[in-house]
């Protein structure tokens, strides 16, 4: 959620350039991670969600997709958010087991001058069942709803845009069933960053998941409504960016040499040669673009951007707001979770003994040199970072900033066990890369401990998203501990 108010203002910054018609769509998976939230995480992740909307709010989205994840709070909880929610929820294959009446809008239509848009969503139909059976809710695949809305829509609009919550593969199906879809935006579940890509007659494109990126598009819409492969207009943008270089060099020379001296110079004499040369392949290919322009016959066009979200750019004031207001409020759900739990057992903090991890303090009673070492990284400080954050309590953070897991050994399935903690794991501590160490402490065998983590140890909490950066070979050397000198 951090990288929204970067996102706002980067939308501000691109609409105040161009004053253009625009349109802000989400293809879906907004809200949440997971198709079903754990039960301890509900109450957190709520929180986050209702503030995603608030800022979707705030950016004045049009419409947004509803996606599997979307409903991991469950239907009647994202029912509420689109009461709230001044964009507009599209699913036309969400709907109502009764009357296979869509449970939101299908479909939306915007109008800008003389140019109409249809906008359609889908919700992911992967054949697996999203619903409890007292709900009246289905997820009907898109095979069953598409023929008409399709055939109703393009009737009546300009360009039509599809945001859907399907694999790639499905959405090149749609693709050839459909040459009406002009473009489609989606959230396939392995979404990454994809530039606009022609399938058929459509254009599908996809922007990577967790607001790491900002995608948009700027679109030349022809009556044509068919989109340019390549041609004309590409190659005359290119052609303009050669004559803009040549340019920059011809004024580079005639600052630098006497004028004099430029008769002479002949590398300035090609270079004016070269200029004539575009210039008139320029003009030959806007005479084109102008009759196919006039005869109606002009491909549209498109200029795609991806931007990544990085911590260094400006936040838009009014959604930082926001993004603050909720990671506090995370927090004092999940502090007022750990009180209640304290008030309800004697000790505050879960017991040790029955825990499968010991704690850094007994490993420190026979391993000193390696305790110090750990003591220095930033490992031994993940969870002060967190307090400094005011983020200790956030349930989201916890899981990477403290010892609770080791492949597949958990200390808890429910999440909320994180928040009674010992302090001797409120750490990235020893036994996170070399395993749960009760019985090699018992009986100091070497054998019972492991001795070099490996990569996929590091990478459950390195990930991409959070260290772009992570390479094993290097990251391990430095928080390798010491030999021992036994
Ligand atoms: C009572 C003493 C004792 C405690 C407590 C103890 N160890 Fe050890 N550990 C040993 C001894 C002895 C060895 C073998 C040393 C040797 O071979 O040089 C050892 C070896 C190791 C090794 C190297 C294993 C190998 O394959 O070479 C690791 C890693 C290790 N311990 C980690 C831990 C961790 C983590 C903890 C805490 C959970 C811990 N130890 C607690 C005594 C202890
Ligand atoms: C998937 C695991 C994971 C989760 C979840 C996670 N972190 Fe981290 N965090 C890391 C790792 C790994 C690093 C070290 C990154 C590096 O060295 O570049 C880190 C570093 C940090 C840092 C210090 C370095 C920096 O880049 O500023 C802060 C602050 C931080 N995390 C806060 C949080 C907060 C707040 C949350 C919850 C909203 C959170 N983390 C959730 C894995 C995680
Ligand atoms: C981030 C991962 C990580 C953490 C956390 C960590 N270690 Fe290590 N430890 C390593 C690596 C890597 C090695 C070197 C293994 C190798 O190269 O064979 C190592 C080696 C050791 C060894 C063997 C030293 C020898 O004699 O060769 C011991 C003992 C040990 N660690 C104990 C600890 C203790 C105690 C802690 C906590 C206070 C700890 N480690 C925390 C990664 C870690
Ligand atoms: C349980 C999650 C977790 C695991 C597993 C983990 N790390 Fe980290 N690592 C973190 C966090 C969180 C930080 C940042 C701590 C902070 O700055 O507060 C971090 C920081 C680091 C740093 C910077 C240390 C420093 O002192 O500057 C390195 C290097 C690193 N990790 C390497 C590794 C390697 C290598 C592994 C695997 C052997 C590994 N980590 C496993 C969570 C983890």
């Amino acid at each position: 959620m951090g990288g929204l108010s970067k996102k706002a203002y980067q939308l501000e910054k691109i609409q105040g350039l161009y004053e253009l018609p625009y349109l802000a769509v989400d293809g879906g998976n907004l809200l949440f991670k997971q198709e079903r939230v754990a039960p301890g995480l509900l109450q957190q992740t709520k929180i986050t969600a209702e503030g995603i909307i608030d800022a979707y709010n705030l950016m004045q989205y049009d419409a947004v997709a509803v996606g599997r994840n979307d409903l991991g709070a469950g239907l009647s909880f994202l029912k509420e958010q689109a009461a709230r929610a001044k964009f507009t929820w599209l699913s036309a294959n969400l709907v109502h087991k009764t009357d296979k009446k869509p449970i939101f809008s299908a479909s939306l239509i915007r109008k800008f001058g003389d140019l109409t848009v249809g906008i359609i969503g889908l919700t992911g139909d992967d054949g697996k069942v999203q619903f409890q059976d007292n709900e009246d809710a289905v997820i009907l695949p898109w095979q069953d709803v598409l023929p008409d809305y399709i055939a109703d829509l393009s009737s009546r609009c300009d360009l039509l845009i599809l945001l859907s919550n399907n694999t790639t593969q499905q959405n090149q199906k749609i693709t050839k069933s459909f040459e009406d879809i002009h473009l489609i935006i989606q959230s396939s579940p392995s979404s990454k960053n994809s530039a606009p890509k022609l399938t058929n007659k459509s254009l599908i494109a996809q922007t990577g998941k967790q607001g790491k990126y900002l995608g948009w598009m700027l679109i030349d819409w022809q009556q044509s409504r068919t989109w340019g492969r390549k041609g004309a207009i590409k190659e005359l943008a290119t052609k303009k960016q050669e004559l803009d270089g040549i340019n920059g060099r011809i004024s580079r020379i005639e600052r630098r040499e006497k004028e004099e001296d430029l008769s002479g110079n002949s590398s300035y004499q090609n270079l004016l040669q070269s200029r004539d040369r575009l210039l008139s392949t320029i003009i030959f290919l806007e005479n084109e673009l102008y009759d196919l322009k006039k005869t109606g016959n002009a491909p549209s066009t498109y200029e795609n951007n991806f931007i990544a979200m990085d911590i260094k750019l400006p936040d838009q004031p009014d959604v930082e707001k926001i993004v603050k207001k909720v990671k506090q409020n995370v927090n004092q759900a999940g502090r007022s979770n750990a009180a209640k739990a304290a008030t309800t057992i004697d000790n505050p903090e879960m017991p040790v003994e029955k825990l499968v991890f010991a704690g850094w303090k007994v490993c420190a009673q026979c391993h000193q040199p390696q305790t110090d070492f750990w003591a220095r990284t930033n490992h031994s400080s993940a969870y002060q970072t967190l307090v400094e954050q005011e983020q200790q309590f956030n349930l989201d953070c916890l899981p990477c900033h403290v010892t609770a897991e080791y492949g597949a050994t958990k200390i808890s399935d429910n999440d909320s066990a994180l928040l009674s903690l010992p302090s001797i794991l409120l750490q990235v501590g020893c036994e996170i890369c070399h395993g749960p160490g009760k019985p090699h402490a018992a009986s100091q065998d070497p054998n019972q401990i492991s001795r070099k983590p490996a990569a996929s140890i590091c990478l459950r909490c390195h990930t991409p998203e959070r260290d772009e950066e992570f390479n094993y070979g290097n990251d391990l050397v430095r928080v390798a501990c010491p030999a021992s000198n036994r």
